[in-house]
């Protein structure tokens, strides 16, 4: 898929302003704090109806304004798609696809895909497992509809057996009752889970892939998951009920759920090692690229369509031999770049220079 128009008014420090992008390669380029990010922002909210910054809606209006509307046409193999954002700071944000109001998030996750790497990005190798959980989640969510909404399920009857562990004071009492919470907690559970290990199979051999692409096959990149799995759904969610029963006296001292899919990871090797302690900060940061990269070819295999490519800022953290690479393998994605200062004397590109919340300048490079 491909963007045709992206319209924003009132949007972070946009009053007015219309990208029209080609197919290949779009470069935003501009000093700092000029509004590149800003665009880039807007772009993946019709990918994930929210700000990647995960800010408030009205956070994203231009400073003093009472609302804000951001546009996007999209062209498709087979069709053309038309999302229109408007975005108030009173209310609720409305989102039309094709003019029809949409009733949940979830519906822009199987329309418009983007896959978004900045330098920050890093963290999804050196970080928390919960960066590594929010990005199959949110991969997972982009492609399947149910995903996103056992997510939301599970969240919900993880705070209510979490409530019920901190607030039960007869712990008999709790003992009686908890086997219906351990229950739906694993059947949702088991969900999550197998859609995780089934992203994390297609995920591995194109990590591994493009992994070696960008090291010169020097490094061999290995992912699995951690956490209860099982062959099936229904082996997942037998292994994990009777770690749930296992773990009640730990959970009841402790207040809540130690166990389950909010606190799995991916394990992440080269070469058969851990990277988050033992490879570099540049191999952590090929690493976390290569990652991002595969995203790619899983929502494309998923969805059928090519994503689009959102690299903020990300060429003056590579090494050449990389930063080419990187360019290479973007040249078969609608790319948008973001840079402060790039020498593409031999790219063909269309480049937007960015000044103040306005496009300066539109060069169009053959
Ligand atoms: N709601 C808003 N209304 C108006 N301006 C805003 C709003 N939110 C952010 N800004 C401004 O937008 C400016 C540009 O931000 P952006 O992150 O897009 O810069 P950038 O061009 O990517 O810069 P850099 O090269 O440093 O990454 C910031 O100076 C910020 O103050
Ligand atoms: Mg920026």
């Amino acid at each position: 898929m491909e963007i045709t128009k992206l319209q924003l008014f009132n949007f972070r420090n946009y009053q007015e302003e219309s990208f029209e992008f080609s197919n290949g390669l779009n470069v935003l380029i501009g000093k700092n704090a000029q509004g590149k990010t800003n665009a880039l922002e807007a772009v993946l909210y019709f990918a994930i109806g929210k700000s990647f910054k995960n800010i408030k809606d009205k956070e994203l209006i231009y400073f003093g304004k009472e609302n804000g509307n951001i546009k996007i046409e999209i062209k498709k193999k087979y069709s053309k798609l038309k999302i229109d954002s408007y975005l108030f700071q009173k209310e609720k944000k409305s989102i039309k696809i094709n003019s029809i109001p949409i009733k949940r998030i979830g519906e822009l996750f199987t329309q418009f895909n983007a896959v978004y790497f900045a330098p920050d990005e890093l963290r999804l190798v050196k970080e928390t497992p919960q960066d590594r959980r929010r990005f199959m989640d949110i991969d997972i969510s982009q492609t399947s509809k149910v995903y996103f909404y056992n997510l939301g399920q599970y969240e919900k009857v993880l705070a209510n057996r979490n409530k019920l562990l901190k607030d039960c004071k007869n712990k008999q009492e709790l003992e009686a009752t908890i086997d219906i919470w351990n229950r739906q907690l694993a059947l949702i559970a088991s969900n999550i889970i197998l859609y995780r290990l089934r992203f994390l199979k297609a995920l591995s051999p194109i990590a591994q892939k493009i992994h070696s692409y960008l090291t010169d096959n020097q490094e061999i990149l290995s992912l699995s998951y951690t956490g209860e799995t099982g062959e099936s759904k229904e082996d997942i969610y037998n292994n994990l009920l009777k770690k749930l029963e296992e773990n009640f006296e730990k959970d009841y001292a402790l207040g809540y759920t130690g166990i389950g899919p909010h606190r799995d990871d991916i394990k992440i090797k080269i070469n058969d090692k851990d990277v988050k302690l033992f490879a570099s900060q540049g191999q952590q940061r090929t690493c976390a690229l290569s990652l991002k990269l595969s995203e790619l070819e899983i929502m494309e295999n998923a969805s059928g369509e090519k994503p689009v490519l959102l690299l903020d800022d990300v060429l003056s953290e590579l090494d050449e031999t990389r930063k080419l690479k990187l360019l290479k393998l973007a040249k078969n994605y609608q790319t948008i770049l973001t840079t402060n200062e790039f020498n593409f004397d031999n790219l063909e590109c269309t480049i937007f220079v960015i000044e103040n919340g306005k496009i300066a300048q539109k060069i169009q490079k053959k």
